[in-house]
């Protein structure tokens, strides 16, 4: 085994000096090279992380937690975890076993440990003696699906021809729960463009029907993550036609200030200041009362009208939409084989808005002092 390293040792040198390296990346992967003995050797690489868990991982409370870190080098490399910024000493808790030839990190929460205890910021280094390379950041929260607060909502009274809004108000949760309306008899609304649920889950109606009369609207919250559903105290509507009511009882509702006023449904229209919505890259939802634009471009900033009108008139919502870019590389870095006294440079150029700063580190330590 030795004589093999040293063997690759040799093969590298052989293909240093005699500059047949000219690409700066070598194959990581079973690279051999026959040296002058005839025999086939390794070549030493640094470490390359190749699998991790997503930068934003949410566990589920009641499973194991399993945080990824796998890399390649040779000869291989060995792991280590940060959390929080500090050494995580994963022998130091048994609750944690880290996988043979493998960063991975199983944390065993069967015996009661609450998953909770290992919120943080996770980070995994690769070293072997070429160097060490880190794995972005993995934030680790576990999901939730907090209980609905118990309310009581008193029958709504309402006069037909008018606009009404119920409430959902879902119990936040990690992540959002996914929000629908249902009748009594467990069918989901039919959804129009005088009835449909808004972004935030309440429904809005555009102008109620003696139809909407309902003694159950309730808006359900279905969390994803733990497969829970739930449910929010019945909400019920009485719809009242004040022309087919006797005169005492119009008299009545007509004198008091909630009834004024009928609304047609209106029709909803987008327009955007200065220039035209991407035709191509954008849709209309929810009866248009969404616009959905994709594969933004810092050209798609600017001044969005919405438009709602009925014969009566219209009104106009304006929204201020900036766009902003997470950190992407204008020019990666890319490994580099020096031979001594040689001169290298390394580019890093990042773009995004606001624009990214740049932090170097060796080995997974900062740099200290300016050299760049
Ligand atoms: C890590 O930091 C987060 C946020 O400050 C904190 O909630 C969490 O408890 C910390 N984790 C550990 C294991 O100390
Ligand atoms: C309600 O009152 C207005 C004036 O105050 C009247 O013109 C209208 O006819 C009344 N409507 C009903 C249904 O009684
Ligand atoms: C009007 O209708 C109400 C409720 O339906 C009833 O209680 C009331 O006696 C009626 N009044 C007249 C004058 O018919
Ligand atoms: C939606 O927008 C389209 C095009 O702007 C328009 O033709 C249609 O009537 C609108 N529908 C509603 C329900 O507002």
């Amino acid at each position: 085994m030795i004589d093999r390293w040293r063997g690759g040792l040799v093969a590298l040198l052989v293909l240093l000096i005699g500059h047949i390296v000219t690409a700066l990346e070598v194959p990581l992967d079973r690279t051999y090279h026959k040296h002058h003995h005839n025999t086939l050797t390794v070549l030493p690489q640094p470490p390359t992380i190749t699998h991790t868990s997503p930068k934003d991982f949410i566990i589920d409370p009641r499973e194991n937690i399993v945080i990824h870190c796998e890399a390649k080098g040779k000869p291989l490399p060995s792991f280590s975890w940060t959390r929080n910024g500090t050494h995580f000493s994963v022998d130091q808790d048994p609750k944690v076993i880290m996988k043979p030839h493998s960063g991975t990190l199983v944390i065993d929460i069967s015996g009661g440990e609450k998953a909770e205890a290992y919120e943080g910021v996770y980070q995994c280094a690769a070293h072997n003696q070429l160097g060490t390379a880190l794995s972005h950041r993995i934030t680790i929260r576990q999901s939730r699906s907090p209980l609905w607060s118990k309310e009581r909502f008193s029958p709504v009274l309402v006069q037909k021809g008018q606009s009404l809004v119920l409430p959902c108000r879902p119990p936040a949760g990690l992540p959002p729960p996914i929000v629908f309306w249902m009748d009594n008899n467990f069918q989901r609304l039919p959804q129009s463009p005088r009835v449909s649920q808004g972004l935030n889950g309440d429904l809005f109606f555009s102008n109620v029907q003696m139809e909407d009369s309902r003694s159950n609207y309730i808006c359900y919250a279905r969390f994803p993550h733990t497969q829970t559903i739930q449910q929010k105290q019945p909400i019920s509507v009485h719809v009242l036609d004040l022309d087919s009511l006797n005169d005492t009882m119009a008299d009545y509702f007509n004198d008091t200030d909630w009834f004024s006023g009928r609304w047609p449904t209106p029709v909803v229209a987008w327009t955007k200041r200065s220039s035209e919505i991407p035709s191509a890259r954008a849709s209309l939802l929810n009866f248009n009362k969404t616009l959905r634009i994709t594969e933004i471009s810092e050209a798609d900033a600017g001044e969005y009208h919405c438009r709602a009108s009925n014969p009566h008139g219209s009104v106009q919502h304006t929204f201020r939409v900036t766009v902003r870019a997470a950190p992407y590389w204008i020019s990666a870095p890319k490994n580099l084989i020096l031979a001594p006294l040689e001169t290298g440079a390394i580019s890093c150029l990042a773009g995004g808005n606001p624009k990214p700063s740049i932090q170097w580190s060796i080995n997974g330590l900062p740099v200290q002092g300016v050299f760049v």
